[in-house]
């Protein structure tokens, strides 16, 4: 597909990040245990996503979807099974910004930086050669130009959530993983970053796993896998 409004990411970092490989994981099982309470998040989950596709993972709230891309990226440790990062044989603690990108539900920007500087951080810690700059253009090709100046509190919540998209997407990464990256914005904005997410994905073969419950997003995926209470469903 290409977006209406999509405009090009900008160019590569100096030292590009290792291409090929999977992201993906293996019979993935994660029990919360509260007092006598117990929640089977998930219920032995494998996936795939390879280089250049765009992914939806789809299913209704509390079916598991945090849960399994927080044990994906190694934010959270998986009860059982295991996990495969890009192109490298690290694990997820140590795998960089550069081969796996985080859009997170609640977006996680430094609150004491402005937008520009939040997208600019990933940037300068890869060592691109003008972070501001590689910020700036992102941030323009998502529609926030004029207020890359402002601190996160002083901008909407889909403006927000188009940063934390930025701060991914400035380093094209070799994998995303997003969660809800499109929930708070209208149809319009949506596909303008969908355009951009795509761009990415064809010109530097970002491979975009993309938790959604828009029915855009889900529409502009090149595979959707539906979770279901913990498990993913079998058709996906
Ligand atoms: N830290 C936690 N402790 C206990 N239970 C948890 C914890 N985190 C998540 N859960 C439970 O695990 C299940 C899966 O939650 P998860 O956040 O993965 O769902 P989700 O599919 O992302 O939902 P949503 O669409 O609302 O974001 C839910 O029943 C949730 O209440
Ligand atoms: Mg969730």
């Amino acid at each position: 597909m290409t977006g209406r409004h999509a405009a090009p990411v900008p160019g590569p970092s100096p030292a590009p990040p290792p291409r090929g490989g999977v992201l993906g994981c293996h019979d993935l099982v994660k029990t919360y245990r509260r007092g006598r309470e117990e929640v089977r998040a998930l219920r032995g989950v494998t996936l795939e996503v390879r280089p250049g596709e765009v992914v939806a993972l789809v299913g209704r709230s509390g079916s598991g979807k945090t849960t399994l891309l927080n044990c994906l990226l190694g934010w959270e440790a998986p009860d059982a099974g295991t996990t495969t990062h890009g192109a490298t044989a690290r694990g997820a603690a140590r795998t960089s910004w550069e081969e796996v990108a985080v859009v997170p539900q609640r977006f996680g920007l430094l609150e004491e930086l402005s937008l520009l500087d939040n997208v600019a951080l990933p940037a300068r810690l890869a060592g691109h050669d003008d972070p501001a700059a590689a910020a700036v253009a992102v941030l323009e090709a998502l529609g926030l130009a004029a207020v890359v100046d402002r601190a996160p509190a002083e901008v909407s919540l889909g403006q927000a959530q188009r940063t934390a998209l930025a701060r991914a997407l400035v380093v094209r990464p070799a994998f995303l993983v997003a969660d809800e990256p499109t929930g708070r914005l209208d149809e319009d904005t949506t596909t303008q970053v969908l355009g951009v997410l795509r761009d990415l994905c064809t010109t530097a073969g970002t491979g975009a796993l993309v938790a959604s419950h828009d029915t855009t997003t889900i529409a502009h995926a090149d595979r959707v896998l539906r979770m279901s209470d913990g498990r993913l469903e079998p058709d996906a």
